[in-house]
């Protein structure tokens, strides 16, 4: 039996020496005990690693160490002969990381998947408290994560609070950062970081101003906030008498009646023009100019109509303009467009070769002080302006449509489609495919940088896959 003391819970370079030396003497992952030193988990007492045979080597995939790497945080004390069981396999079955039926495989990604939600947890819920005066002040935050994450989750720290010392204090490590570099020490109690400071005040003031009881989903909150967090979040005292509050102050927001737009913001009542049945997009564009087929054309500036080539591949379909793109008169010009442009180049496809439209073509919103606050536009005025997506696409002939968001979904097919179910494949529609996806606005009101990350990837990855459709048919 060969016993194997790393010398901490994090030891990647002592259990890759380790499990190298095993390997190239051929021994078994059952002959082998893994403990951390000074943890005093085996009985045993550690034994030398058997020498390497000199010029022995042998090769694993980057992808088995990269898994490696990550795994090696979490706590479980199996972690280390699970690896090594892994490694074992790969020199025998080297396309083991791709058999997803493999117990050890899923194991080992599942202990991944664990390692990096508690990153992400990390990055969402560390609160830093102000800890001394003017220049001695430096900012202290407490947190007691689940696994060995603090190194992996530090640099996210670094770049987020860069011109700031601080330091996160957990019960096994600490980070320090002094602007320049971030050094690890042992770990700390809770008594050592402050347990308040003025700021939270002003903290919980902006969370309950921007708790929106309309759009409270409990469980969903509670996977994104679980609440073994709450002890350490100052708004937390918050969250249940605001839930408490919820249905009440729903149910008074929907009795209160919708404030007029002020009567300058109002058009004058004018009769729908009759054009004559065009299918151009010129004469289109002209026609929408004047739609009167619901109310909301009173309160914006203009109809904003698609806009794109005329045979364009992909037609992009989003929910409706914002405020920038009422005022210009052009779709997705505004922070929604930026996010769009951005998706768009990283997915491989260009924007002036896609056509561009939206749902329901007049900003829908309420006014607020200087704001004009957007509002989600209903199934009736969905209805009523679907009348123009459908010609713009008789004229394009697209493809593929892209149905950003659950408005662009439900113009698209006829009906509600849920994005979640519907997103990331493929659909058919009578001469044409169509893909859902989320709307770029939506990533923009993520709160959390690693959630807003996250999904920009995924709506990136839904894009790729419409870019990946038109190569395919132009190549066939
Ligand atoms: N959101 C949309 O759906 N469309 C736009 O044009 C801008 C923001």
């Amino acid at each position: 039996m060969h016993v194997i003391a790393l010398n901490h819970d994090i030891d990647f370079q002592g259990w890759r020496e380790a499990a190298r030396a095993l390997a190239l003497n051929n021994v078994a992952p059952e002959d082998v005990t893994w403990s951390v030193a000074n943890q005093d988990l085996s009985l045993f007492q550690p034994t030398r690693l058997p020498e390497i045979e000199q010029g022995a080597t042998f090769n694993v995939p980057a992808a088995f160490v990269e898994l490696a790497q990550t795994a090696i945080l979490h706590q479980t004390p199996d972690r280390f002969g699970l690896l090594y069981r892994v490694l074992w396999r790969l020199r025998r079955c080297p396309d083991l990381l791709e058999v997803s039926t493999d117990a050890d495989m899923s194991r080992l990604r599942s202990l991944v998947k664990d390692v990096r939600r508690d990153e992400h947890k990390m990055h969402a819920f560390v609160r830093f408290r102000e800890f001394g005066d003017g220049r001695d002040s430096r900012f202290v935050a407490w947190f007691e994560p689940t696994h060995h994450i603090v190194e992996l989750a530090a640099p996210f720290f670094e770049r987020r609070f860069c011109d700031i010392p601080w330091s996160i204090l957990t019960p096994e490590r600490c980070a320090h950062w002094d602007g320049h570099r971030t050094i690890f020490t042992e770990g700390a109690r809770k008594t050592d970081a402050p347990s308040s400071d003025p700021l939270e005040d002003i903290w919980r003031t902006y969370y309950a101003s921007i708790f929106n009881p309309a759009r409270l989903k409990i469980k969903a909150m509670q996977t994104e906030m679980p609440r073994k967090y709450w002890r350490n979040l100052p708004e937390a005292s918050l969250i249940d008498p605001l839930i408490q509050k919820a249905s009440r102050t729903t149910q008074a927001m929907i009795a209160r009646d919708a404030p007029e737009p002020r009567p300058s913001q109002q058009r004058k009542e004018v009769p729908m023009a009759k054009h004559p049945a065009q299918d151009n997009l010129t004469a289109l564009r002209a026609e929408a100019a004047d739609c009167r087929a619901c109310h909301l054309w009173k309160d914006a500036t203009q109809t904003v109509f698609g806009e794109g080539p005329r045979h364009a591949p992909i037609m992009l379909v989003g929910e409706q303009p914002g405020d920038k793109e009422d005022l210009a008169g052009k779709p997705f010009v505004g922070p929604a467009g930026q996010v769009l442009n951005r998706a768009l180049e990283d997915a491989g496809i260009e924007r002036d070769k896609v056509y561009v439209t939206n749902a329901v073509k007049h900003f829908k919103f309420v006014p607020r002080g200087k704001i004009r606050l957007h509002q989600k536009p209903s199934t009736p005025e969905i209805k009523a302006c679907r009348q123009w997506y459908e010609r713009e696409r008789a004229v394009i002939k697209p493809l593929l449509v892209v149905a950003m968001g659950a408005t662009a979904a439900q113009s698209v097919f006829g009906k509600i489609t849920p994005i979640g179910k519907n997103r990331g494949h493929l659909i058919d529609l009578e001469d044409a495919k169509a893909l859902v996806t989320v709307h770029p606005s939506y990533l923009l009101r993520l709160p959390d940088a690693d959630a807003k990350e996250r999904e920009y990837e995924a709506f990136v990855e839904d894009l790729k896959i419409a870019a990946s459709f038109l190569r395919r048919r132009h190549a066939a």
